[in-house]
């Protein structure tokens, strides 16, 4: 299996299991087929609320010797009710009590949205703090704290532009090792990646395979549909294999690393086996033709609520 390798050497597997919209009930078997055919990475964040069953399965996987701790690969992110430079630990231990873990391979600022602490996901301008309340590089510090403490071998955030990197990069003595976006043919982000390339920080791709699960409040009926795009549709027949494998192969010839979801045991299985799938360098140059943009997580659920203090261009470029 191909892996991002971390300055210090530490390695991530280039592909991992995503558990967002892996319900409760469903995310323990999930986790446990995943590591049975050979997952060593798995993606959680405490607002996916299901870190406990996540946890559980990890325990199990554990006991019954199915793997070693230092043999995954395992990632959190901070939710934002928890950006304030004392309450980042708080949010970090909940999280490793909840996965029943004394340290995570990877801890991740979820967003860079800052959210009062009794508040899960914003309804009204007051639910939110201002980047004056809470900077940004407040709630870093508080990251690079938790690494030298050993609780988070590695630090890193998600859904962050070049702006707000940069606003990270000029004040950090830890710098940002990763940044999980969402990336697809549909939304390359192709000045983002180099960016990050540039400045050391690896790249993750969430929702590769166009999160046709999310969340209603989410979704419209003319969304396009990632996994019935021709192009990828071709190129599943031609290399004999499934839309999704097409499109994990893609993140991963872009050595980026990938979380697709699945909560099917054939599904999970398939999804690690696009390791295996090859395409040319005309296969990626017929993915980069593909015109269509789309982004399928627009944030809207937070700049879009009345009295919000953030902008889409707090978000995107
Ligand atoms: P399921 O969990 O039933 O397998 P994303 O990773 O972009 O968020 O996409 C997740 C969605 O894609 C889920 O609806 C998931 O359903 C579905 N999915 C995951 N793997 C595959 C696959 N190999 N083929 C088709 N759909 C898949």
């Amino acid at each position: 299996m191909k892996s991002y390798s971390f300055s210090n050497g530490d390695k991530m597997p280039a592909i991992g299991l995503g558990t967002w919209k892996s319900a409760p009930g469903e995310v323990y078997n999930a986790v446990t087929w995943a590591i049975e055919v050979g997952y060593r990475h798995i993606d959680c964040a405490a607002i996916y609320q299901n870190e406990k069953e996540v946890g559980n399965a990890l325990k199990d996987a554990f006991d019954k010797g199915l793997v070693k701790r230092e043999e995954i690969f395992v990632t959190s992110k901070l939710w934002n009710n928890s950006h304030r430079q004392d309450k980042v630990e708080n949010g970090l231990d909940q999280t490793l009590s909840d996965l029943q873990l004394d340290y995570l391979d990877l801890y991740l600022i979820h967003w860079p949205i800052s959210l009062q602490e009794e508040v899960m996901f914003p309804e009204k301008g007051d639910d939110f703090l201002t980047y004056d309340e809470v900077p940004l590089a407040d709630t870093w510090k508080g990251m690079e704290a938790v690494k030298k403490r050993g609780k988070a071998k590695h630090i890193g955030v998600s859904n962050f532009n070049q702006k707000k990197l940069r606003e990270i990069l000029s004040n950090a003595s830890e710098l940002p090792e990763m940044n999980q976006i969402e990336l697809h043919p549909y939304l390359p982000q192709l000045k983002l990646v180099d960016f990050c390339k540039s400045n050391g920080i690896g790249v993750t791709a969430y929702s590769p395979l166009g999160s046709s699960d999310r969340p209603k409040a989410r979704r419209r009926d003319d969304d396009p549909v990632l996994l019935e795009d021709e192009t990828i549709k071709g190129l599943a027949e031609k290399h004999q294999c499934s839309p999704a494998q097409v499109l994990i192969a893609y993140a991963v010839h872009r050595d980026l690393v990938v979380i697709p979801k699945s909560a099917n045991k054939d599904r999970i299985k398939q999804n690690l086996d696009a390791a295996s799938v090859k395409l040319s360098p005309e296969d990626m140059e017929s993915i980069h033709q593909i015109e269509h943009r789309f982004r399928f997580i627009d944030g809207t659920f937070f700049t879009e609520v009345p009295g919000s203090p953030y902008k889409a261009t707090d978000l995107w470029e």
